[in-house]
């Protein structure tokens, strides 16, 4: 499986249960091959039908390629069960749609992977009025956790909750006050917001890992290295072109396989079972910058974004996610 750490071929049935975002592309595309090629049902929530539909094709491909070659421990059904959700995190409304048709469906989900994200373009508001990688790499995501928690938490004895950040978290500030970037569009400071949404998906995972530490349920913030993907196609313009095709020639950027591998990992391997609150790197423990591991700092972002998603969750679901000490208490 190429050189770095690995991961375990973990057999599964198609009841467990996946929901990967940002699935079409990039990591999430080889998180969700991955998971089902070892037998589990895959949803891959994403925004574009077509694209989705598309990856869906070319995995069941790869999947053929893996059994021709003989690779050991794929499910030995005919075909991946891999299934499109229309999910468009840019928008409140498709989040709610989202999770209400998942809660319909009475299905279990075992594992929920945070994975879609943008980065590094010009500003951008959502129609929420949000900036745009506030709302689309954390609030929706967080959205969706108290949502689906509930779901979760009856799924059975060892349910994960993953979220894709990145170490570009040490680029960003944390600054409640400035929190929704609503400066000139032509001063954004892209990096040090593409740093703050990575940074409060870490400050989530420690801080709801504390919270509902005792539950079956874990959740942990990684990051995957440097991945050659579509995320960098905003840099592709002077400098910056320079600088991703040194990235590529260097070798310096791992392919999106290797760069998954963690997280496949993470997702997949009973040795991780009960592990909750923590930020990984190349499936290690690995220590967030000083804001990251700030406990002061991790609950007063839990109380301004309960505040400012509440209105989307139900009393249930809120009190869900607070961790209302039972779980802690046993
Ligand atoms: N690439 C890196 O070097 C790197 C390093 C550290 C962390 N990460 C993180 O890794 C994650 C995956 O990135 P990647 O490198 O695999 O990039 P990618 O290939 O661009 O994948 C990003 C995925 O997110 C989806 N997405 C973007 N906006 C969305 C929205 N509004 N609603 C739903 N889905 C949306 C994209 O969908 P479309 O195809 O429809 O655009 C795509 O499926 C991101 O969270 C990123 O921050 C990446």
């Amino acid at each position: 499986m190429g050189s770095g750490p690995s991961f375990p071929m973990v057999p599964m049935t198609r009841d467990k249960l996946f929901i990967v975002t940002g699935a079409n592309s990039g990591l999430g595309y080889e998180i969700a091959k991955w998971t089902s090629m070892m037998g589990a049902t895959v949803i891959l929530a994403c925004r574009s039908e077509g694209r989705t539909q598309e990856a869906i094709e070319k995995m069941n491909k790869e999947f053929q390629a893996e059994k021709a070659k003989g690779t050991a421990g794929l499910t030995d059904s005919d075909s991946l069960a891999l299934e499109y959700m229309q999910l468009d995190l840019a928008s409140f409304a498709s989040v709610m749609e989202f999770c209400e048709n998942f809660q319909k469906s009475g299905r279990k989900l075992h594992v929920l992977f945070c994975n879609a994200g943008l980065g590094l373009g010009p500003f951008q508001k959502s129609s929420d009025g949000n900036e745009m990688l506030l709302q689309v790499n954390y609030l929706s995501h967080f959205i969706i956790i108290g949502k689906l928690f509930g779901i979760m938490k009856q799924s059975g004895p060892d349910c994960r909750i993953l979220l894709m950040s990145s170490a570009a978290h040490k680029s960003g500030t944390f600054d409640l006050k400035t929190i929704n970037y609503d400066g000139n569009p032509d001063s954004y400071p892209r990096l040090n917001y593409y740093g703050r949404s990575k940074l409060y998906q870490i400050m989530q995972a420690a801080e709801m890992g504390r919270r509902l530490a005792g539950s079956d349920v874990t959740i942990n913030s990684i990051h995957p290295g440097l991945i050659d993907s579509n995320f960098w196609r905003d840099w592709n313009t002077g400098l910056k072109k320079v600088a991703h095709g040194a990235m590529q020639a260097t070798g310096v950027a791992k392919s999106p396989f290797r760069g998954a591998k963690c997280s496949i990992d993470l997702a997949v391997n009973p040795k991780y079972v009960g592990l909750t609150g923590l930020y990984w790197c190349d499936s290690k423990v690995v220590t967030p910058n000083s804001d990251a591991r700030n406990k002061g700092k991790q609950e007063a972002l839990w109380q301004w974004t309960m505040e400012k998603v509440k209105g989307y969750l139900t009393e249930e679901e809120i009190r869900g996610l607070q961790g209302t000490g039972s779980e802690q208490a046993g």
